[in-house]
């Protein structure tokens, strides 16, 4: 995805006409750095680590801040608190997203993640809620969630030097096979090519670097004649995503066709009677959330497995409970979880220590408001920082070090997921299932491998960090791992056989 800040810049400039408000009937905007004439704080946006940019600039001015690019106003909410008020208490006003301009060309605004307020959100909120939005609902995917558990742990058995790769590959093979029931190959699926290939489209077309349109708006109302890049590449890209969508969604009529279809997003709902407009809000909430289920999940079991060689003792630890509980002639599976308090502790310390969407997808406001006397501009872009919140000291004593101890005992720290996954009505509507398989695939994964430190070319431990990378969903730096598995190649074919 592209830098968070550049996303942001073209977001900002996308509101092109306006005037720069620095208060209104005397109410002062929230402070933030003193921006220059015209361009304002352009140049103090972060273009790296947006996130701990932010979170230092906030030790000077606060919870609440603002910063202003040409004539948009962006705040930036750092505490717990503050993103509840804005989020859940003014949730009415902070729902909706902001524009970017060649997602509103190439009609990709209409995919979930984008969508503005109004009767399509909340009906494909509401869509997606009636499926997965409860525990018992996301229990339902558990045998899905499972056997593809089980397809990761063979990938990486078979080629650990490839572990990323299974990672990704592991998270958009479940998530198609949740939407569509679809199957995806083993590894070289075209429609997780496809996926892949959108997401980096969508990342790239929402760059203001890549189009001038996303800076400049009313470019796009010059003639169709007239030559223009991203006029183009807009005309390109925009079958694109549907042809995504509708791929996958292909397999779904026929699997129901001929009454092979397993339990799937797209099958629940295509077995009811359905209007045009609830298929299309199907067919473009499915597709959103392909983008939005793939890298989020991968990114936090590579997270995991670097974790789990940087600190032996803990490895060590957990992976003796997992063995204490599940023995060593059977893989875990769900019903293991009750009776795994630490790795239940892990999996939160894990999603702290690198939250995969740092500052949350931007929000923006429908109206003008006032909040803790500040006066907040209708179509203010707001980010909560959810990487911040994860690294406060106050909540978090030593927030840096990697310690799941704190989440255990009779007074634990408060539970990251009470808002990695977002707060208020945009939050996640796939925690529960990214959950599951969170849980599912550490669990597994300590019970066949040993994860530990590769060795140079001298024999010296590389010793990774957790190196998180810029972007929307931040992926984290590459390291080579030693994971070695813990049975015979017979052995694990007998226990995935299962
Ligand atoms: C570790 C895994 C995951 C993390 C950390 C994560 C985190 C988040 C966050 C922070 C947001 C933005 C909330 C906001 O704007 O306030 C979000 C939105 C979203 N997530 Fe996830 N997510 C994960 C996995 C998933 C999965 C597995 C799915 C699908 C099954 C999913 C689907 C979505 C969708 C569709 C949205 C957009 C919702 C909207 O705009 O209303 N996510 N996620």
């Amino acid at each position: 995805m592209a830098s968070v800040a550049a996303q942001t810049v073209g977001v900002v400039a996308a509101l092109t006409v306006g005037y720069l408000f620095l208060s209104r009937k005397g109410v002062p905007k929230p402070p933030g750095p003193r921006g220059l004439p015209v361009v304002g704080n352009l140049f103090d946006m972060p273009t790296g680590k947006d996130w701990e940019v932010y979170a230092r600039m906030s030790e000077t001015y606060g919870p609440v801040m603002s910063l202003t690019v040409g004539p948009t106003t962006i705040i930036v909410l750092s505490t717990i608190e503050k993103v509840k008020d804005f989020f859940e208490k003014r949730g009415a006003n902070f729902c909706s997203r902001p524009s970017v301009p060649m997602m509103d060309i190439m009609e990709w605004s209409r995919s979930f993640g984008l969508l503005r307020a109004g009767p399509d959100l909340t009906k494909t909120r509401k869509m997606f809620y009636q499926e997965f939005g409860t525990t018992a609902l996301a229990e339902t995917f558990f045998p899905q969630e499972l056997d593809q558990a089980k397809t990761f742990i063979e990938l990486v058995a078979e080629t650990p030097e490839n572990l990323v790769d299974h990672c990704f590959q592991h998270s958009g093979a479940l998530i198609l096979r949740i939407l569509y029931g679809y199957k995806a190959l083993k590894q070289n699926d075209p429609v997780i090519a496809k996926a892949n290939n959108v997401i980096k489209i969508f990342s790239d077309a929402s760059s203001p670097g890549s189009f001038y349109v996303n800076a400049l708006p009313f470019l796009n109302k010059l003639p169709d004649w007239f030559p223009t890049a991203f006029k183009r590449k807009a005309k390109e890209w925009t079958p694109l995503y549907l042809d995504l969508v509708d791929d996958p969604l292909g397999t779904t009529y026929r699997s129901l066709a001929d009454g092979t279809a397993e339990d799937s997003f797209c099958a629940k709902w295509l077995r009811r009677e359905m209007t045009t407009e609830e298929l299309n809000l199907m067919r473009y909430g499915a597709g959103g959330t392909l983008g939005g289920g793939a890298d989020t999940t991968a990114i936090t079991l590579y997270c995991f497995y670097l974790l789990m060689a940087m600190h032996p003792e803990i490895h060590e630890r957990v992976q003796a409970e997992v063995d204490s509980v599940c023995g060593r002639d059977r893989l875990p599976n769900f019903t293991d979880k009750a009776h795994l308090p630490y790795l239940q502790a892990v999996i939160k310390e894990v999603v702290r220590t690198h939250p995969a969407v740092p500052l949350a997808i931007p929000h923006t406001s429908l109206e003008d408001d006032i909040i803790d006397g500040y006066f907040i501009p209708k179509g203010s872009v707001v980010f909560g920082n959810l990487w911040q919140i994860a690294h406060d000291p106050v909540a978090y004593p030593n927030p840096f070090k990697f310690d799941p101890d704190r989440f255990l005992g009779d007074s634990p720290q408060r539970d990251p997921y009470d808002y990695v996954f977002g707060i208020g009505r945009r939050y996640c509507p796939g925690r529960l299932l990214a959950h599951a398989s969170i849980f599912i695939t550490f669990a597994m994964s300590l019970s066949v491998f040993n994860i530990g430190l590769a060795k140079d070319e001298n024999g010296e431990p590389i010793v990774p960090s957790i190196d998180s990378q810029p972007g929307i969903v931040s992926m984290l730096a590459k390291y080579p791992l030693n994971i070695t598995p813990r049975f015979s190649p017979e052995q694990l074919e007998v226990l995935l056989a299962a």
